[in-house]
């Protein structure tokens, strides 16, 4: 069996992170983790499993160059100065809608991507990512790869941020599948998956033959605790950044 002792700081890790208004990040990523979104010649980076999924993605869907990255992982600085200058140009509304403060910016943890159609002018902002062509093909089939569209129409109140269908967050597969069919935000996810889900009680994911079992786990009830699972199955634990875990394991095929 593989075992896993849970440690304070795995609350603070992980693909399914709730950075928002409320959730401040706590650390930022590892240097070395980060690497170019799309090609080696931008200068837009991403966490490394985000990367190496947005670019599968693309290649899926045959994007080319008809779709590129606009904004990736931003240091704290950089978001810093994006708020600074929104503030300045575009006034307090607007930024407050369209920017993450400083500290609680997806962007800050480098799993959140802006991508545009490509065209002449981008809007660095609010690009243009239509629900249309290319762009539509990316969208359909972003999920399967652990992607969501982080901040839905109609679920502002939620988020705290404006609709953005510009912005991709990566939460790792297949959490994304079941966001997305089930239209939740992170927030809401997360909600649900505390209050419907233990060990004993997981959320029960199956598609084709494969289940895969996903449950909630309060840190302060689990730090010290193990965890285990069978040596050929993986298993994938990620903080949520308000007080829990996902625990996420693959179970034994079915017929
Ligand atoms: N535009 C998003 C909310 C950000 O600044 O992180
Ligand atoms: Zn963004």
């Amino acid at each position: 069996m593989s075992k896993y002792r849970i440690r304070p700081e795995d609350g603070a890790g992980g693909t399914l992170l709730l950075i928002s208004p409320e959730h401040a990040l706590l650390g930022e990523p590892e240097q070395t983790k980060l690497v170019p979104a799309v090609d080696e010649n931008t200068d837009v980076l991403l966490e490394y499993t985000a990367a190496r999924m947005l670019q599968r993605t693309l290649a899926d869907v045959g994007a080319g160059r008809r779709i590129t990255a606009v904004s990736g992982y931003r240091p704290h600085r950089e978001q810093v100065k994006i708020w600074e200058d929104t503030m300045r140009k575009e006034g307090e509304t607007f930024t407050r809608t369209y920017v993450a403060k400083p500290g609680h910016s997806e962007h800050e943890s480098g799993l959140a991507v802006d991508l545009a159609e490509q065209r002449e002018e981008i809007d660095f902002i609010r690009p243009e990512f239509p629900r249309s062509g290319i762009c539509k093909k990316f969208r359909d089939m972003a999920p399967y790869r652990g992607f969501v569209e982080r901040y839905l129409s109609g679920k502002e109140k939620v988020t705290g941020i404006g609709a953005e269908p510009w912005h991709f967050r990566y939460v790792g597969y297949p959490h994304s599948v079941i966001m997305t069919r089930r239209s939740l935000v992170l927030e809401e996810y997360l909600q649900f998956l505390k209050e419907e889900t233990s060990p004993e009680h997981p959320y029960i994911y199956r598609s084709g033959n494969v289940r895969i079992d996903i449950c909630y786990l309060p840190l302060d009830q689990w730090i010290d605790e193990e965890l285990e699972w069978p040596d050929n199955l993986p298993a994938m634990i990620s903080g949520t950044n308000e007080g829990g875990l996902v625990w996420t394991r693959w179970r034994e095929r079915y017929a």
